[in-house]
């Protein structure tokens, strides 16, 4: 919690939110949670760049441009996101947290933020993406460039190659499902008559930042025939660690027994998608441009609200504090999906989401999609397959269930399973709700 925060604005172009930041101890934010998540004694501003029209995805030449606050989800949503590498940036998209922690996380803050464990960080340096920055000018510099910085500047657009040449994979060793990585791997290369020119691995989790090995050497090569050297030259440049999730060598072995699989499976074809289809998507988040003046207003399951708040405030914390104790607080961590209502229609965590960006938006917590009397098709489903106990979870996943169920068409239990993997119970084990749910799915 940062609670030294003193303002938090939404300024309305990037040059404003660029005067706002460059002065005082101010921190940027595009999706905010990896923010939600410090414990920071010092930033006492918050700049919320969702208000600056950053929110497009756009073919540009060479490049598709992902806006700073497009998050993970409406990337993964795109028609145009499958041209990224052959499918390369949907592999990692995908396999990215949980179905809310994308509806928050962006390519942007990803970025900003740097962590080790990432997984988006080695696909972006194999991509060779670039970063379209503001810091007082506009330019257009790469990802080490961007992390030598000691001012960082506004990024406001990923960008990201759409050459049809290029080819793409991405492995991630994890515990369980919804893990971070043990230790995760990209590979990019152009692929033309079966021969590959200017292939690079970026291999991140090590543990420790993400390291990026040229293999432009290979060029002209057959892959079939060089992915043992190609993988065993990379995992031989890269320094790995241990720690208490598993040791340097099990890491090693780890990356090249996967990338190897993964490049053979490319050689021959690759699978295909293993994404969802989807029924429909809307419009992207949009945070109507304000400033903290004490309060926040905003459409709460269908009425307008106005609650006096912190600026650090969590929207968890505060529709609680305001009598709205049907939205639970589990982990208070992001891990648990028990805190999950609906922005403006997307499900999310919202105990690491600021109250204040939902100023000017709608709010929906599990009393605003049904009741007792009226409960909704997900709400009577899992009552009447009995697939509640305790009852502490039922809200946000019902939640989740409804944003789910409703956007994608799902046809397999392990999608289902994927796609609310966010949402933890202690008690039922499972099985029940995702039978019950399944049924809905097809219904919906
Ligand atoms: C439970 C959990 C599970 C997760 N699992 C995964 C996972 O499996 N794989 C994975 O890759 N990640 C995972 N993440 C990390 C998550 O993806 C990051 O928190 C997120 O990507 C950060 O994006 P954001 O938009 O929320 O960043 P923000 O919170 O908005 O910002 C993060 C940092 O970047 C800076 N910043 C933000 N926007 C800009 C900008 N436009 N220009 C310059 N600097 C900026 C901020 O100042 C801040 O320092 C997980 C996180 C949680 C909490
Ligand atoms: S995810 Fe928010 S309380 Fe657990
Ligand atoms: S029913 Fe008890 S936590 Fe899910």
């Amino acid at each position: 919690m940062l609670r030294k925060l003193k303002e938090y604005v939404i300024p309305a172009t990037v040059e404003e939110a660029w005067q706002e930041y460059s002065v005082g101890k101010a921190l940027l934010i595009s999706g905010g949670l990896a923010v939600g998540l410090r414990e920071d004694s010092s930033t006492e501003k918050i700049v919320d760049l969702r208000g600056c029209s950053l929110h497009s995805v756009d073919a540009e030449d060479e490049y598709l441009a992902v806006g700073a606050t497009v998050t993970l989800n409406q990337l993964l949503e795109t028609e145009i996101s499958k041209r990224v590498a052959g499918g390369l940036l949907r592999e990692v998209l995908w396999c990215t947290g949980s179905y809310q922690i994308r509806n928050m996380a962006t390519l942007a803050g990803s970025v900003g933020q740097w962590y080790g464990w990432s997984d988006i960080i080695p696909a972006l340096l194999a991509l060779g993406a670039k970063l379209r920055i503001y810091n007082g000018e506009y330019s257009v510099i790469d990802l080490p460039t961007f992390r030598s910085m000691r001012l960082k500047p506004i990024i406001t657009h990923v960008l990201l190659p759409l050459d049809p040449s290029l080819v793409g994979t991405f492995v991630k060793i994890q515990r369980t499902s919804f893990d971070i990585a043990t230790v995760n791997a990209a590979f990019v290369a152009k692929f033309e008559d079966g021969k590959i020119y200017d292939a690079r691995i970026a291999v991140g989790a090590r543990p420790g930042p993400a390291q990026l090995v040229d293999l432009s050497h290979f060029n002209g090569k057959m892959l079939a025939e060089v992915v043992d050297s190609l993988v065993g030259t990379a995992v031989k440049s890269i320094t790995f660690g241990s720690n208490d999730a598993a040791s340097a060598w099990y890491r090693q072995r780890l990356v090249s027994a996967h990338l190897k699989r993964s490049l053979s499976s490319l050689v021959n074809g690759g699978e295909s998608s293993k994404i969802p289809e989807l029924k429909y998507t809307e419009a992207p988040f949009k945070a109507k441009p304000a400033r903290y003046e004490g309060y926040v207003e905003f459409e709460l399951n269908g009425k307008p609200v106005k609650y006096p708040l912190k600026p650090y405030q969590s929207l968890l914390d505060l529709l609680r504090e305001n009598g709205h104790s049907e939205v639970k607080k589990g982990c208070d961590t992001a891990n648990c999906g028990s805190c999950t209502v609906l922005v403006d229609g997307r499900a999310i965590y919202s105990c690491k989401f600021f109250a204040f960006a939902v100023n000017g938006r709608s709010v929906t917590t599990v009393k605003g999609v049904g009741d007792w009397l009226n409960p909704s098709s997900v709400q009577k489903i899992l009552h009447e397959a009995n697939a509640v106990q305790c009852g502490f979870c039922a809200p946000g996943l019902v939640m989740a269930a409804t944003d789910v169920l409703s956007r994608y068409r799902i046809e397999k239990q392990e999608d289902l399973q994927s796609l609310l993997k966010g949402n933890l119970c202690r008690c039922t084990g499972y099985i029940q709700q995702d039978i019950a749910l399944m049924e809905t799915a097809s219904e919906l």
